[in-house]
């Protein structure tokens, strides 16, 4: 991550993450299937606080639609935290995840390319160069803000609990980082 990208960029490439997260855990197990979890709701937290404290505000004042756009997406974006949490809740071990866990992915997909063709797009247009980089720093805020997930040593095993948490309180604690952030005057 550099400080030349824009927060266009940045949020492209972690939908990207997202979907190789979702396809890498569709096909794991036992703690590798807990860590991609792990790493997944991390994601997830960052990437949605940074979106719904200052990205999608900045859209709903700056682009056509912006009103109608950005409250679909947060209602999707609510939906999906829940479904999240209950993922959680239920465990990667759990003989429903699966098939729960496939539904949720496509709906977080379906959501990314929302925002890619309603939104990210316009926003492009609207804003300056100078405009989408400065704004590159919710997302920046928001990694800086999300614990990693610690590695165990070798031949350590991982423990059942996630070490991040449950999801809705990571959610607050990172949008609450981000709001901080955007009312830091720069
Ligand atoms: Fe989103
Ligand atoms: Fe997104």
């Amino acid at each position: 991550m550099t400080r030349d990208q824009d927060v266009v960029d940045l949020l492209l490439a972690q939908h990207e993450e997202i979907k190789s997260l979702f396809a890498r855990l569709e096909r794991a197990s036992g703690a590798q299937k807990r860590d991609l979890f792990e790493d997944l709701v991390r994601l997830l937290a960052v990437h949605e606080a940074a979106e719904e404290e200052v990205v999608h505000p900045t859209a709903r004042r700056n682009i056509a639609s912006g009103e109608a756009i950005v409250d679909k997406r947060l209602q999707e974006e609510d939906e999906a935290k829940h479904e999240l949490a209950e993922l959680y809740d239920l465990g990667v071990d759990h003989p429903d995840f699966d098939a729960r866990l496939a539904k949720f992915a496509e709906a977080v997909v379906h959501h990314a390319t929302r925002e890619e063709t309603e939104e990210f797009a316009k926003l492009r247009d609207a804003l300056s160069a100078d405009q989408l980089r400065t704004l590159a720093g919710a997302v920046r805020t928001a990694e800086a803000t999300a614990p990693t997930r610690p590695h165990p040593a070798a031949g350590e095993s991982a423990t059942a609990n996630l070490a991040l948490g449950p999801p809705l309180a990571l959610f607050d604690r990172v949008r609450d980082a981000v709001r901080d952030w955007s009312r830091t005057p720069s």
